[in-house]
């Protein structure tokens, strides 16, 4: 699978124009939220273009959303020169990317991600998928997109929990693969506008994008972006069950403090990046109410995790601002003491 590069709109028009001009029919994809605050950036009101606008929201990244998506193709005659356009955030681009690589065996998709996740992490390294039986993108396919534009604006009206949802993905990078001391200062300002991490998003992308080439299939080195996440998964998984779901990001940023505690824990991390990692995400984030009688749930849900055994978890540890631990056994015990300090020693705000 060849890696496809982002690219960062001057003009707007003229890379739909472009599209356009190139298929027998485009077909644009947004959800409410984006139809309200994204169309409007790209399209006057008295525009022709074919739109549908699916239910926001990861609970309809299903199949019945699928199948309104092929029915209106079918309805409107979409040939297979024609091409699907995803306006939205990692639910449209992943499902839009997902009914375009099936439907009359594959047509084109192009994605204008509108989230930061989105634009950040969903858009790249061909991954398309949707979720059944309660399974997160049990159903899917590899399929990059033919193109993906970047229009930083388009973040000017995600709500705040969005934001920082995004920002965790940007913190794992910035973790592996450090590219600027001026974004850790700017994390620990403490007040995030989401002005501030625009300069950011062209490295995180690009990063990304480095490592699927390495690694596009996920054979190994791939595996360096689940940091944060054996532990941060289990959390989210958690409050699922609970049916109290927070954005993944938010999980996400506990998973990056309490896999870097283990990775001292362990004897390789350094105890002042840990701390320093403590205070931004303690800053940052709202802190979680895990109950102490979750422990042993959120331990179970991270041994479950289908890329280990049963009896050992194995997990990739930051270990200092581009220190990695590799494949690092880590025990229930070890997970169960992490959320421990984390319920005990981080502040609420
Ligand atoms: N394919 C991959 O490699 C990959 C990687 C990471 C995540 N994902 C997937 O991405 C999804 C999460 O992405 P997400 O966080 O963008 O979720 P999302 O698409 O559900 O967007 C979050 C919310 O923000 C709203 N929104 C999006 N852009 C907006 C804007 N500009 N203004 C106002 N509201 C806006 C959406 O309507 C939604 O309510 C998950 O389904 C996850 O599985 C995929
Ligand atoms: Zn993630």
């Amino acid at each position: 699978m060849a890696i496809i590069h982002h690219q960062y709109l001057q003009s707007v028009s003229a890379s739909v124009g472009r599209i356009t001009s190139a298929h027998s029919q485009v077909i644009w994809v947004t959800d409410t939220n984006t139809l309200q605050h994204c169309w409007p950036l790209l399209h006057n009101s008295n525009s022709t273009t074919l739109v549908i606008t699916l239910p926001a929201g990861e609970e309809n990244k299903n199949w019945e959303t699928c199948e309104k998506l092929f029915s209106f193709l079918i309805e409107n005659k979409a040939d297979r020169n024609s091409a699907l356009i995803a306006l939205g955030g990692g639910m449209i681009t992943d499902l839009v990317g997902f009914c375009a690589s099936v439907y009359k065996r594959g047509i084109a998709a192009y994605y204008y991600p509108t989230s930061l996740l989105g634009m950040v992490d969903a858009s790249v390294g061909g991954k398309t998928g949707i979720d059944f039986r309660g399974l997160k993108n049990i159903i899917g396919t590899f399929q990059e997109p033919k193109e993906v534009h970047i229009l930083p604006d388009f973040l000017n009206t995600l709500p705040q929990q969005e934001v920082l949802s995004g920002l965790a993905e940007m913190m794992k990078h910035q973790l592996i693969a450090p590219t600027s001391d001026s974004f850790w200062e700017m994390l620990k300002l403490g007040t995030i506008e989401v002005n501030d991490l625009k300069p950011f998003i062209a490295n995180t992308i690009a990063f990304k994008e480095s490592v699927v080439e390495e690694d596009p299939e996920e054979e190994d080195y791939r595996k360096v972006l689940n940091t944060g996440h054996t532990v941060g998964h289990a959390i989210e998984s958690w409050f699922l069950e609970q049916e109290k779901p927070i954005p993944h990001g938010y999980a996400l940023a506990v998973g990056l403090f309490c896999e870097a505690y283990i990775g001292w824990r362990v004897g390789y991390g350094k105890p002042e990046f840990v701390k320093e990692l403590k205070v931004i995400i303690e800053t940052i984030y709202p802190k979680l109410i895990i109950p102490k009688t979750a422990l042993e749930t959120i331990c179970n849900l991270a041994l479950n995790d289908k890329k280990n055994s049963n009896t050992e978890i194995k997990a990739i540890l930051p270990a200092d601002y581009g220190v990695f631990i590799w494949d690092q056994v880590i025990t229930k015990v070890h997970i169960e003491e992490a959320l421990s300090i984390y319920n005990k020693h981080f502040n609420s705000h």
